[in-house]
């Protein structure tokens, strides 16, 4: 069963929150079947499955597309659509483009930063709203951890309160100290979900590619529950090894069983 926005709200405190980003149908399919409640579709497709330096190079378009993607494989899973880079420069631009976002098969979306006039005026349209803050990677400079000196901790844990007030449902704590995570999840009534900000969030998010070991390189704080681009390797040297010995397709029983192909 799809879980409503307020629903994810109601499991603070009670439950801990699993989320996976997803960029594509089988992936989601699997991640449906696994059971986890939240697929985010994070503008980081533009990093681990296009190829991009940043996540700036995502537009709207792109994030169209991964989310039809999803949706097809997940019909019964909360997604949440990120806004690409400036796609939310200003109430009316980010309104626009949330929806095209909702019509492409996210039920809610994901804005970087604590833009609070625009966080509330899509609240007022009907389109539940999820922050980010801490590191921030659209406007960010470096992948560093944000949040360790006493001025930056207050402004991230500031930035926090203030999307909250704004209406946001959930909020994202990128890469920052753990206790500094610790204090805004006592401190705020709405879910926090963590990435590289500790075991005391009311929720872990990680990229799937990095879950996967799908890539060449995986932040620190991720985990490897798979080596994809092992299996990758692999399975391409012993296929184009076939190719030459011509073992395949010689040695291989006519499969007709398949329905869908
Ligand atoms: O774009 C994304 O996938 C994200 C996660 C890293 C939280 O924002």
């Amino acid at each position: 069963m799809k879980l409503h926005f307020q629903d994810l709200v109601r499991m603070k405190g009670a439950k801990p929150i699993a989320m996976l980003t997803a960029y594509t149908c089988p992936v989601a399919r699997g991640i449906e079947k696994a059971g986890v409640p939240v697929m985010l579709v994070g503008d980081t497709v533009g990093m681990v499955e296009m190829g991009f330096d940043s996540t700036r190079a995502v537009t709207i378009e792109h994030m169209e597309y991964h989310i039809g993607a999803v949706r097809r494989g997940a019909a019964n899973t909360h997604i949440i659509g990120d806004l690409p880079y400036r796609t939310d420069k200003d109430p009316e631009t980010a309104l626009i483009n949330a929806k095209r976002l909702i019509e492409a098969g996210a039920d809610s979306v994901k804005i970087e930063g604590p833009k609070t006039s625009i966080i509330t005026h899509l609240i007022e349209h009907g389109i539940p709203v999820v922050g980010h803050t801490g590191l921030t990677p659209q406007t960010a400079k470096s992948f560093k951890q944000v949040g360790n000196t006493s001025s930056e901790a207050k402004r991230v844990a500031d930035e926090a309160q203030e999307i909250q007030d704004a209406g946001a449902f959930m909020v994202v704590l990128e890469h920052i100290p753990y206790s500094l995570a610790t204090s805004i999840t006592r401190a705020l009534s709405i879910p926090t979900i963590g990435i590289g900000a500790g075991p005391d969030c009311d929720g872990q998010v990680l990229v799937i590619n990095d879950a996967l070991g799908l890539g060449d390189y995986w932040p620190p704080f991720s985990k490897q529950y798979a080596q994809v681009s092992e299996t990758i390797l692999h399975v391409a040297k012993a296929f184009s090894s076939e190719v030459a010995s011509m073992e395949f397709p010689n040695n291989i029983i006519q499969f007709t069983g398949n329905k869908k192909r």
